[in-house]
């Protein structure tokens, strides 16, 4: 089994970015976790992050028959981005929205997510654990699928 981690506009940054509120893990850090996770699950995982959110719709597009499943923080563009949501609709991958932050309790802008409609479940406010939240619920579902 094959599962794509999409991480979206400035969490390249995460380590030094606003810590208090996206936590000290770099995203390098949450990606070996991530990864030791999946080994244990006996899944395959691979990683893509970006600042653009057309090279974001090109990498949803290139999962079809490579991957699975599709982990997502879409970050930034959670709350604004017809295209990044149209893609996952497009090709129909059960795919779960991860934000590190609850988005819920920060300001109202970040309320709204235009992918949370066309995803299998949201995690937020879990920091980098929301990953590992999400693979493992992901594989449950993939699993509870085809068993
Ligand atoms: C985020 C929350 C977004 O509102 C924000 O723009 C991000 C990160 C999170 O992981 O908490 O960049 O997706």
């Amino acid at each position: 089994m094959n599962i794509l981690v999409i991480n979206g506009p400035n969490l390249n940054l995460l380590g030094t970015r606003e810590p208090g509120i996206y936590g000290a893990e770099t995203l390098e850090g949450i990606n070996a976790g991530v990864s030791t996770v999946a080994a244990t699950l006996g899944v395959v995982v691979d990683f893509f992050q970006s600042n653009h959110e057309g090279a974001i719709v090109d990498a949803i597009h290139q999962t079809c028959g490579r991957y699975q499943g599709l982990i997502i923080n879409p970050a930034a563009y959670t709350h604004t981005s017809v295209a990044i949501r149209d893609a996952i609709a497009a090709v129909g991958l059960p795919t779960v929205e991860v934000h590190l932050s609850n988005v819920y309790r920060r300001e109202s802008f970040r309320h709204k997510s235009l992918t949370a409609p066309v995803v299998l479940g949201q995690i937020a406010g879990f920091g980098a654990t929301g990953y590992e939240l999400a693979l493992r619920g992901l594989i449950s579902h993939l699993n509870s699928m085809h068993p």
